[in-house]
């Protein structure tokens, strides 16, 4: 039997049953009703009292009902018998005012924190519900045991005063399997349930719900714990989404006070209720590569890019002297994706070609392998740069054959592309030219992706090695994005299954006044904001040669003056890669420092995801 542990509150609620029958309520100039209520049980404007238990009670029942094994952390309370047994030194009361058939609840001002226990025998999922009050310490200690016990799984249901962007709050969000959450947020993993005033919405299904107040006065708090734990049940118990859905929902319609129903009745009640279960809105209205660009934005996440052409790792391998052949590309590249915890830190990694094609360690090409730890492959098109005829300037070549070499990486299972257009900034350079035709070719490009169901990542990079200034910068930067968008608007692209990939705006490289992190987040900041359509899938920065801890830093700063219209994020080749180069050496057996060295860049960039002022 599955074991689960449930973090949260045990409640008792107190239902007062107001009396109309004395006159001691005063009406106001609204016609609303004013009552002055003492707790001290010397007022006796009530005629009726019934408590019952809620929080993590209903959680305990609910889940017990489906034959699961629970229990409360900290908590000596049982669910036998059909008979909920607590200890009531660990109790919290809240009072629910009933009149005229409507409620109204108000809690009780020493509400404790949440006990959390370490647990002696480990269970198969923590079910922190939305009772819990979680302060940094014990969300800290939580982890800490998940840490230690990555077999453990964690639903998290969200209490609707929580905040999701609080530091210690993102770091449950990020470890579970399962959040749940009464508003909406942006889908933070793929296992996300919403529980709405009238809809259930799990997988990009929905069902409809109604708290009927009148019938049983069941408050909305204990209805969506009941929901909450009725789909998680469901969920462990291996149903799938639409047979979850309609548990749910049988048993809330079914729901009286303290009162759920056991799973068998329940499989009995749902089948009238198929009919019920509909595609959300937002999955009918979503192309293909709009959901793609949706899961490659995932808050939190950045996308590798280990795409180098032959060209660049030639240069990386030659300056350590490691033997640039077939093995040992894929042995560098292999280090990367095997690395534990990836898809907590990736939601997507870009591939070259040849990588696309290798093999992982269990036989199974590494685009597969990818995809089988949930990271989405991705892959290079572009072939590179050539010059203009007669001209020192380039434009990025590899539209010939294009459609067809799509149609073959998305049978393979890559769902998105990056194509890399690059302009140098000095006097002359990028001129207009220059600028049109490189947007031009980016747009002809994702126009091809999109008809192949795949993302476009729109890359034009100015590079960073140069003498220029950051007001210079801002002034090209804002050029080529205002010529790439207007390209793309002709050739009518889907913004929301688009995402652009660029140059953070900063001072070059071999300018004497370098800018500061603080410069760089403004500038950056106003730019995107001024050049790039709110409607597009998201922005994600190249890290372009600047140092491995000046990346982050700068990622720092542009978080710093979100928010934006869309999520922006990291994807950086040498940021992320180098430290990892450097320890690997070429040498197999330094696999795992190169892994450790990878790892904590990838914790430190997702760092500076989340704000700091
Ligand atoms: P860097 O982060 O090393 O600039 O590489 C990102 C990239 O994909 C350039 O095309």
């Amino acid at each position: 039997m599955k074991k689960i542990l449930i973090v949260g509150n045990v409640i008792k609620d107190v239902y007062l049953r107001l009396d109309n029958r004395n006159n001691a309520f005063e009406t106001d100039q609204n016609g609303i009703n004013w009552l002055d209520i003492a707790f001290n049980g010397s007022n006796h404007y009530y005629y009726n009292r019934v408590s019952i238990y809620g929080g993590a009670s209903i959680s305990l029942e609910v889940l017990s009902r489906f034959g699961l094994d629970a229990k409360i952390s900290g908590t000596p309370a049982t669910f036998i018998d059909g008979q909920f047994i607590a200890n009531e030194t660990r109790t919290n009361y809240r009072y629910i005012l009933c009149r005229d058939d409507n409620t109204s609840h108000i809690e009780a001002s020493d509400t404790a924190p949440t006990a959390w226990e370490v647990p002696t025998v480990s269970p198969d999922w923590i079910y922190i519900d939305s009772s819990a009050i979680l302060n940094p310490t014990s969300v800290n200690n939580i982890i800490n045991y998940l840490d230690l016990n990555q077999r453990v799984k964690l639903a998290y249901f969200i209490n609707r005063k929580t905040n999701p962007n609080a530091t210690h709050i993102f770091e449950l969000i990020r470890r579970a399997n399962l959040v749940i959450s009464t508003k909406h947020l942006e889908p933070i993993i793929d296992n996300y349930i919403y529980i709405g005033k009238n809809s259930i919405e799990y997988s990009d299904l929905q069902v409809g719900w109604e708290l009927s107040n009148k019938r049983d006065l069941l408050t909305r708090f204990s209805a969506n714990l009941t929901i909450a734990a009725s789909m998680l049940g469901a969920i462990i118990l291996g149903k799938n989404p639409t047979e979850s859905l309609l548990l749910a929902r049988a048993n809330i319609q079914s729901a009286k006070l303290s009162n759920t129903a056991n799973l068998n009745t329940l499989e009995q009640n749902i089948t009238d209720d198929y009919y019920r279960v509909k595609p959300t809105a937002k999955e009918q209205t979503m192309s293909e590569v709009a959901e793609t660009a949706k899961k490659l934005m995932a808050p939190g996440k950045g996308i590798l890019a280990a795409d180098e052409s032959g060209g660049s790792i030639h240069k990386k391998f030659e300056s350590m002297n490691i033997p640039d052949d077939e093995q040992h590309r894929r042995d560098y590249r292999n280090i990367f994706f095997t690395t534990p915890d990836l898809e907590k830190y990736v939601s997507g990694v870009i591939l070259f070609d040849e990588t696309a094609r290798q093999l992982a360690d269990n036989g199974k090409t590494f685009v597969e392998y990818l995809n089988s730890r949930g990271v989405i492959p991705g892959i290079k098109v572009d072939q590179g740069l050539v010059n203009f005829e007669g001209s020192d300037e380039k434009y990025t070549q590899g539209l010939d054959g294009l459609p067809e070499r799509l149609a073959e990486y998305y049978a393979m299972g890559a769902r998105f592309a990056k194509w890399r257009a690059a302009f140098e900034l000095t006097e002359k350079t990028p001129s207009d030219m220059a600028i049109q035709k490189n947007c031009e070719i980016l747009a002809d490009y994702a126009r091809d992706c999109q008809a192949a169901n795949i993302v476009p990542i729109v890359e034009p990079e100015l590079v960073y090695d140069g003498d220029y200034t950051i007001e210079q910068n801002i002034a090209t930067t804002s050029k080529i994005l205002d010529t790439l968008f207007a390209e793309l608007a002709k050739k009518q692209i889907e913004l929301a299954g688009c995402i652009l990939k660029v140059n953070m705006v900063l001072a070059g490289k071999r300018q004497d006044e370098q800018s500061s992190a603080d410069e760089v987040g403004v500038a950056t900041a106003k730019v995107l904001r001024e050049h790039v359509p709110a409607e597009l899938g998201g922005v994600v920065f190249l890290s372009g040669g600047q140092s491995v801890v000046q990346a982050t830093d700068n990622l720092q700063a542009v978080t710093n003056n979100g928010p934006f219209p869309w999520t922006v994020t990291f994807s950086f080749a040498r940021a992320l890669q180098d430290p990892a180069l450097q320890a690997w050496k070429g040498n197999n057996a330094n696999a795992d420092t190169a892994r450790e060295a990878f790892l904590e860049r990838l914790i430190a960039n997702a760092n500076a995801l989340k704000k700091t002022s």
